[in-house]
């Protein structure tokens, strides 16, 4: 018996979706803190290495879908390492200071820590090293993370939905077992790869009774948690209203259990709102560590929204919820040579894309009538975009 959703058949083209014009041109600037429309910088690339991944999760890759006829890109419509090092230089001199590797599954793509130390050479504009990090599923994590940290990659965000085999596994749909993701993090806070942060997607009525019990195995570990309200990113998971946990209630379950205070943000533009363990006089006990609530749905976070998503194939995204990118592979495919590629002509196209920039997705959602909200049929998938 499951209790999955019945699920549109869709076709494979529609999750890619054709390109948006490259604005091309001198009107935008090659370098600099470049803005969008209103007035956000671009301080976060997040670029997916693959569209494949090992794990079926339901909310993102289900696996109706992402079966084995399921047509995930050749090999040779993906980016290189020169092409997304090339690309990546450009934005950094547009104002990005962290850039995170997603997928699908990033360390299914064969030597990565070629590709992190090329990223590792790059500089922010104010010259100091960039903030790379990786968002995991934590099956590869205890094989590779020495290599990783050699490599020059700081941080690992593991993605972990429950501590119970049985509903990990409802939810990774590929009877991956707990220990095995928890001997990744082990494994990465032993390389240095730290702070560590898990993240939880909350759907209720299937590992909602799982946050109590994540956040007392995380307390006072170094690692931060954080429970992501499940939004209805893609086309493909069948979302619904009904299954999402808002965070206030999340705060509030965990608050009954062990108390928390409100800490600032640590960044602008921050995906999280950051709690603290609290000591018995009520005050935030940094030996106890802190948890995060990511939510999108109930709280859209799109008014300072810093980031931008490189896909697989190269197509630059300017919102997760996007359903057409700009085709920046175009712009620096010139066959083997990288060295031929226009850097100007790269450098002006994103200036011109993100100041041009309107999405807010989250925030436009957030006005809809409930019965309008829900999954687009032409929205790219997350496994492709990245996270
Ligand atoms: P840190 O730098 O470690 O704080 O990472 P982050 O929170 O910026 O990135 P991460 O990939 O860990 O984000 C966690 C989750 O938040 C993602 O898996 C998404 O579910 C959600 N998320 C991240 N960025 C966005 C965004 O721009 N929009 C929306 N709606 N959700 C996002
Ligand atoms: N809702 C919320 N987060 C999602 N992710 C993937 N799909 C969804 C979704 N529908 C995020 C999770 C996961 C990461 C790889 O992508 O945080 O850990
Ligand atoms: Fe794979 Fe992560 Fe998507 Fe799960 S959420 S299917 S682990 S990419
Ligand atoms: Fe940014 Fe779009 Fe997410 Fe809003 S919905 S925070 S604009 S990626």
């Amino acid at each position: 018996m499951t209790n999955r959703p019945a699920y549109r058949t869709i076709p494979v083209l529609d999750q890619r979706p054709g390109a948006l014009p490259v604005p091309l041109g001198a009107a935008g600037s090659t370098s600099g803190h470049t803005r969008d429309t209103l007035g956000r910088p671009l301080r976060d690339l997040r670029i997916s290495v693959t569209d494949r991944c090992n794990f079926r999760c339901s909310y993102c890759m289900p696996k109706e879908v992402f079966d084995k006829d399921y047509a995930y890109l050749p090999h040779s419509a993906l980016l290189s390492f020169e092409e997304i090092t090339l690309i990546a230089r450009q934005f950094v001199a547009h104002g990005v200071q962290k850039i995170r590797l997603t997928g699908g599954e990033p360390l299914l793509r064969k030597n990565l820590e070629v590709l992190i130390a090329q990223l590792a050479s790059l500089r922010t504009l104010e010259g100091e090293p960039l903030d790379i990090t990786l968002t995991t599923n934590g099956s590869l994590l205890a094989r590779k993370a020495q290599a990783l940290k050699a490599a020059g990659l700081q941080r690992v965000t593991v993605s972990l939905d429950g501590l119970d085999d049985a509903v990990f596994k409802k939810m990774n749909d590929v009877d991956f077992p707990v220990a095995d993701v928890l001997s990744g993090i082990a494994a990465a806070q032993a390389a240095g790869l730290g702070p560590i942060k898990v993240n939880m997607v909350v759907k209720r009525g299937t590992n909602d009774h799982e946050i109590v019990p994540m956040a007392r195995h995380f307390q006072g570990t170094g690692v931060v948690l954080r429970f992501i309200e499940y939004m209805d990113v893609g086309a493909t998971n069948g979302w619904r209203m009904d299954e999402v946990l808002p965070s206030a209630q999340v705060v509030a379950r965990l608050q009954a259990e062990m108390p928390l205070v409100a800490l600032e943000a640590s960044a602008p533009g921050e995906t999280a709102q950051r709690w603290g363990y609290a000591n018995a006089q009520g005050d935030y006990d940094p030996r106890l560590g802190e948890v995060g609530v990511i939510s999108s749905v109930t709280q859209a976070f799109c008014a300072d929204c810093n980031r931008a998503r490189l896909s697989t194939e190269g197509q630059l995204y300017l919102c997760l919820f996007a359903s057409q990118g700009y085709d920046l592979r175009s712009l620096v495919r010139t066959g083997a040579d990288t060295d031929r590629v226009d850097d100007t002509a790269l450098a002006q196209a994103i200036g011109n894309i993100w100041q041009g920039r309107t999405d807010r997705y989250s925030l436009l959602r957030a006005a809809l009538p409930p019965e309008a909200q829900g999954n687009g049929a032409r929205r790219v998938e997350m496994s492709y975009i990245g996270g």
